[in-house]
């Protein structure tokens, strides 16, 4: 019911030419399946050259890495949602720890840039997770629930209906020290309450949330094969293109494609 999503989190790598060579190497292993859909986030100065290198018809889906809350205006190095929506993204990474941590955004913050992906129809994926420290002390699910109230508050179950949800642990990112699918399983199945308690069965149901956190080729198929999770937001291991495409296959396969 639920398509599968296997997004790369590109980060602060690869040039435009770099990202354009990547482009066309992932062209040529033929991920074209309609059952799983692929999304790359790379670098906004990136977006563009890998747009071209794709093609038009190409089935690889594009996200921006974060976007500004306004449309235009005196924002210095900011990128707005309709600035992405021209560069054909579909897609935008909402919330990810290394903006919440690095660069201050609250979920107040979150909350209005979601509102902008809404406005202008970009299907924002919202990352949420909790630290070390927060699960160390039994906090995780409080923590988890605070993020989605703060970021989620207000927004109607259509508008809803456009969001992709991210459990990304903070401990698990870019440390190669992914979660075990139980605790992954345990974080989606609190996700999914919430949703329920706060908006409706159906949004509960029909929300995607994808595992975040040192996903690798490896251990790809023992997220993918819990029907909890709905496929993977990958950083590290999304720049190499083999490795990318594996995991991408190794999707594919679970839908029987
Ligand atoms: P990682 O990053 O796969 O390198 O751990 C995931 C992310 O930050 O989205």
């Amino acid at each position: 019911m639920r398509t599968p999503l296997i997004a790369g989190n590109w980060k602060m790598n690869k040039t435009a030419s770099e990202a354009a060579a990547f482009a066309r190497e992932l062209i040529q292993r033929k991920l074209n399946s309609p059952a799983i859909e692929i999304v790359i986030a790379p670098p906004f100065t990136a977006i563009d050259s890998v747009r071209h290198a794709l093609g038009a018809k190409s089935p690889i889906g594009l996200a921006g890495q974060n976007l500004h809350w306004e449309d235009r205006g005196a924002y210095t190095g900011e990128v707005s949602a309709p600035m992405l929506k021209d560069l054909g993204c579909r897609y935008v990474i909402l919330g990810h720890s290394e903006r919440r941590a690095l660069f201050g955004e609250r979920d107040d913050v979150i909350q209005k840039k979601l509102a902008a992906a809404f406005r202008h129809g970009l299907k924002p994926i919202l990352c949420v997770g909790e630290s070390l420290g927060e699960r160390e002390a039994g906090h995780t699910t409080e923590i988890i629930a605070g993020q989605l109230k703060g970021s989620l508050a207000g927004f109607t179950a259509a508008q809803l209906a456009m969001l992709t949800i991210a459990y990304e642990p903070v401990w698990a990112i870019g440390t190669g020290k992914a979660a075990s699918p139980e605790q992954a399983i345990s974080v989606h199945q609190t996700i999914r309450q919430f949703l329920l308690r706060e908006w409706s069965t159906a949004l509960a149901q029909g929300t995607r949330i994808l595992y975040g956190g040192s996903v690798t080729p490896q251990n790809a198929s023992s997220f993918l094969a819990s029907d909890e999770i709905d496929g993977a937001l990958v950083g590290g291991a999304c720049l190499p293109t083999e490795s990318f495409a594996s995991i991408a296959d190794l999707a594919q396969k679970r839908t029987g494609h």
